[in-house]
C-alpha cells in the first residue's frame, strides 16, 4: 500500500498535512505518533469512513479512494477498531460469520442473515471461521456472547473478525490498548503470527511504544498531522525529532 500526500482537515484543525508511507507486502509496519497526531485519521482515509481533501492511497493495482465506502474487504484490507466493535449479544462464532459477510468495514447483519435465507452462508464459511477460532485459540468462547468476554478477548475476536475475510494488508488500530500485561506479549506474538503464518501484510497503529518497536520491521512517525520520521525502530528510536515531539521524554515511556 502506497499512501501519498494525504491531507485531511476537520475545520480549522489540520488533522493530515502532506503524509506519505509505504506497507510493502509481508512487512510489518508501526504507525505512531503521540496523541492527536492522525494515526486513527489515515486509517479512517484508507477505510474510507473519512474523505481526504488531497493525496492518493494505492493497494495494488487499486486506487482505494475511487473505491466504494464499502469496498475494501473485497480489494483484500481488513481493519480492526479500537473499541472492539462487535455484536455484544451474538455469539463469538455469529460475529465471525458476520465478519465474512462483511464486505464494508462497519458490520452489515442484514447481508449476514440474507445469506441465511438465501443458504449461502455454507460450509466453507464454517470451515473458514473454524480455522481462524483456532488460530487465535478462541474455541473456548466460541459460543459465547461476545459482550460477555474481557476486553481483551472482545479485542482478539474483532482480529479474528477480520481475519475471516482474509485479508492480505490488516489494518490494526491501538490492539494494545486496554490489555493487561499478559495479553500484550500474546499479541506481539500474534501480530508476527498473523504476518508469518497468515502471510498477511500488518499496518500497526499503536501507542504501545514496547510492543511497536518489538514487532516492525519499519516504524513511520507522525506528529502533528506530518511525518517527521520513518525508518527501523532503532533508527526511529534515536531520531531527535521523535524524542522531541514525545515531549523529550523517552520515547519507551507508556501511558
Ligand atoms: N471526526 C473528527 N472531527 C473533528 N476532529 C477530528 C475528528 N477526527 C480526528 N480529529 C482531530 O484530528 C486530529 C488527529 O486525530 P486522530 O487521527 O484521532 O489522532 P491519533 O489517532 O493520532 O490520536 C486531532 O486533533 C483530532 O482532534
Ligand atoms: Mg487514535
Amino acid at each position: 500500500m502506497t499512501v501519498t500526500g494525504l491531507s485531511k482537515r476537520f475545520g480549522g484543525i489540520v488533522a493530515l498535512d502532506g503524509v506519505s508511507f509505504s506497507v510493502k507486502s509481508g512487512e510489518i509496519v508501526g504507525l505512531i505518533g503521540p496523541n492527536g497526531a492522525g494515526k486513527t485519521t489515515v486509517f479512517n482515509c484508507i477505510s474510507r469512513f473519512y474523505t481526504p481533501e488531497a493525496g492518493e492511497i494505492r493497494f495494488g493495482d487499486v486506487d482505494v479512494l475511487r473505491l466504494a465506502p464499502n469496498g475494501l474487504t473485497g480489494v483484500g484490507v481488513g481493519r480492526t477498531f479500537q473499541q472492539a466493535e462487535l455484536f455484544k449479544t451474538m455469539t463469538v462464532e455469529d460475529n465471525l460469520l458476520i465478519g465474512l459477510h462483511n464486505r464494508a468495514g462497519r458490520m452489515n447483519p442484514l447481508a449476514y442473515f440474507a445469506s441465511i435465507f438465501t443458504g449461502i452462508e455454507d460450509r466453507t464459511h464454517r470451515d473458514a471461521v473454524s480455522e481462524i477460532i483456532e488460530f487465535l485459540a478462541l474455541g473456548e468462547v466460541r459460543a459465547q456472547p461476545a459482550g460477555s468476554l474481557s476486553f481483551g478477548l472482545q479485542k482478539r475476536v474483532d482480529v479474528a473478525r477480520a481475519l475471516v475475510a482474509a485479508p492480505s494488508l490488516l489494518l490494526l488500530d491501538e490492539p494494545a490498548a486496554g490489555l493487561t500485561q499478559g495479553e500484550l506479549k500474546d499479541l506481539a506474538d500474534l501480530i508476527r503470527r498473523i504476518r508469518d503464518d497468515l502471510g498477511v501484510t500488518v499496518l500497526l497503529v499503536e501507542h504501545h511504544m514496547n510492543l511497536v518497536m518489538s514487532v516492525s520491521d519499519r516504524v513511520v512517525v507522525l506528529d502533528f498531522g506530518q511525518k517527521i520520521s520513518e525508518g527501523t525502530p532503532e533508527h526511529v528510536q534515536n531520531d531527535p525529532a521523535v524524542i522531541e515531539a514525545y515531549l523529550g521524554g523517552s520515547i519507551d515511556a507508556e501511558d
